[in-house]
């Protein structure tokens, strides 16, 4: 089966003629499924581009009404938007509980739209070793999965918070235990899996080339369209890691 890469752009970049400028520098590969997530804004206006779908990075679980600033799953698919990210662990600092990750993600499938579900251990349960991580990690899906019948329109990505390239200190998860996590997640729910945290062009490959991984959350280096190429062309298996 083929890959799945989605860009998270995050809050990034600063304006609508940035953003067209990184989305014509990226050249999306034949037998890579490639989704890109702007920011709200510039999905719209970016235009279209063969290979490559767009994704939001957050839904509101109401289909209308009072609910100033929020934007829903219809809202998304009338636009540009054939995919959302939830639960992404800079949503949940921000307060995302595991019931407000739920109910976004069933309002997602409700309206149709696939769902890309983050879950991923802080430093300090990874501190505790294999099993902690496990049963966080176990929970989230479970809370984020309640209710939800239909797996087919899901996918998970595991992100421990700690690799994110953002967080200080950070530094992608070690190939084999993403591998292992991707199989804890796989052995619990029956769906696609993602590996996501401080993926760049120099690692892509050893993360995109395990079996079990169906592909990657990628957040900083989504920004640089040449990186960003480069680990499409890893999704591909036209590259390999250079260790
Ligand atoms: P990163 O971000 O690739 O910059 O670590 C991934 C993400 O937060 O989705």
């Amino acid at each position: 089966m083929s890959k799945l890469v989605v860009a998270n752009w995050k809050m990034n970049p600063q304006t609508a003629g940035a953003a067209r400028k990184i989305l014509r520098g990226i050249r999306p590969v034949t037998g890579v499924e490639t989704v890109v997530c702007p920011p709200f804004p510039f999905l719209h206006g970016l235009g279209s581009r063969p290979g490559i779908k767009f994704g939001a990075q957050d839904v509101f679980w109401e289909p209308a009404g009072a609910y100033t600033g929020e934007v829903s799953a219809g809202m998304l698919q009338s636009g540009k938007a054939e995919w959302v990210i939830v639960g992404h662990s800079e949503r949940r600092r921000l307060g995302d509980s595991d019931e407000a990750v739920n109910k976004k993600l069933r309002a997602a499938l409700r309206a149709g739209l696939p769902v890309i579900l983050c879950v991923g251990e802080p430093a300090k349960v990874r501190a505790k070793g294999p099993a902690a991580v496990r049963k966080f990690v176990g929970e989230e899906l479970r809370r984020g999965l309640q209710g939800v019948k239909d797996l087919r329109k899901v996918v998970v990505a595991y992100e421990p918070i700690w690799a994110v390239s953002t967080n200080p200190g950070s530094s992608a998860d070690r190939p084999e235990d993403a591998a292992a996590m991707v199989r804890f997640v796989k052995g619990k729910v029956p769906v696609r899996a993602l590996y996501g945290g401080s993926i760049g062009a120099r690692n892509a490959g050893s993360f995109l080339d395990l079996r079990e991984v169906d592909g990657a959350l990628v957040g900083g280096a989504s920004l640089k369209p040449e990186e960003f190429n480069r680990i499409l062309a890893a999704a591909s298996g036209k590259v390999r890691d250079k260790k």
